[in-house]
């Protein structure tokens, strides 16, 4: 008697072994060597004989893929964003969606933090001259920034990560102002130490305006030409959300005429390219989409991919459980 062939999953990217392993004791697991990018129709060719995945955050899948993929069950997001992801095609194709909230906010919160005082303080731009052999001696006036403590910090998307950015303000006596869809209830606000305000009050008040929205239609070029002119010459803008939520080349005309005074960006619109003219400047600080980097976090991250696509898929403890779907809706429509 031929027992049935095990699940194919595909693991899009390099993670941990020993985690990948956990996936190795239910399916044939394919997992990659190297970290590339994959387009739509790699993406397709890939997928055509597995019924499961575990993708990056920026691995595509939408009606044009899941249209080769006929196998397909389920696809795990090792990440919290999912803007990769057409989750109205997967929900049609009745292909289960999830991500990993929670695990990652406060190092996330940590990186913010790190960003807002490298680009007010020139950390970088500072190591910069001084590694190219341009410091020829102390001097009052070298490398002026600009100061965090007491300055108001602006948070424009108050999920789970901009809270844990809020709750940290604490120490740098600053006060907080956000902006959110939906207000938070009274408790968590005054957890936060946070007050709700409209956008127009947030950009123009805030000397640190924090983006922590997702990507989705309705956020992309949230802050364009027009924001940045209502921002205070004075402000930084910091970015660890998503590149298209920022107008890249508006905001690199606002630094370029210094109508903003900096800004922090860990994402970028079209990645991993960056505009050459957004590296040749000194005011902005620029860091490759690492926010969530640590590596307790980072296995945390891949942990909770594994175990969800295990359960996606109908084994292990949660069999037909994960505990973070995306598109509930999906499970109407499933896939046998
Ligand atoms: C990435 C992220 O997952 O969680 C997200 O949405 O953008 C990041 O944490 C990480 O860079 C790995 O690709």
């Amino acid at each position: 008697m031929h027992s049935s062939p095990r699940p194919r999953v595909w693991v899009t990217r390099p993670l941990f072994d020993d985690i990948v392993d956990r996936l190795r004791e239910h399916f044939e697991v394919e997992c990659e060597t190297l970290d590339r990018e994959w387009s739509r129709a790699e993406m397709a060719q890939k997928l055509r004989d597995k019924a499961g995945a575990i993708l990056g955050v920026a691995d595509p899948v939408d009606a044009s893929v899941l249209a080769h993929a006929p196998l397909l069950r389920a696809v795990a997001n090792r990440g919290v964003g999912y803007n990769n992801l057409d989750v109205a095609a997967l929900s049609q194709a009745g292909v289960i969606a999830t991500n990993t909230p929670g695990v990652l906010d406060e190092t996330v919160a940590d990186f913010t933090w790190a960003l807002m005082l490298a680009t007010a303080r020139r950390v970088t731009e500072a190591e910069r001259f001084l590694r190219s052999g341009q410091w020829q001696g102390m001097s009052f006036h070298l490398m002026l920034g600009g100061d965090l403590h007491g300055r108001t910090l602006g948070i424009l998307g108050m999920g789970r990560i901009g809270q844990a950015v809020a709750r940290r303000a604490v120490g740098f006596r600053m006060p907080v102002l956000y902006h959110n869809r939906t207000r938070l209830d009274e408790a968590t606000e005054r957890d936060c130490a946070a007050r709700h305000v409209d956008r127009e009050t947030l950009l123009r008040e805030a000397d640190f305006l924090v983006l922590a929205l997702p990507m989705n239609a309705q956020t992309r070029h949230a802050i364009g030409a027009a924001e940045l002119a209502q921002m205070k010459r004075e402000a930084y803008l910091i970015n660890i959300a998503r590149g298209g939520v920022v107008d890249d080349a508006a905001l690199i005309e606002a630094l370029a005429a210094r109508r903003i005074a900096g800004a922090g960006l860990d994402v970028f619109e079209r990645e991993p390219a960056v505009p050459p003219a957004m590296l040749a400047l000194d005011n902005v600080v620029l860091t490759p989409h690492i926010a969530s980097a640590s590596l307790a976090t980072r296995r945390q991250m891949a942990s909770m991919a594994v175990d969800n696509l295990i359960a996606a898929l109908g084994c292990g403890p949660q069999a037909g459980r994960p505990a973070h779907v995306i598109n509930a809706d999906s499970l109407l429509a499933r896939r046998a």
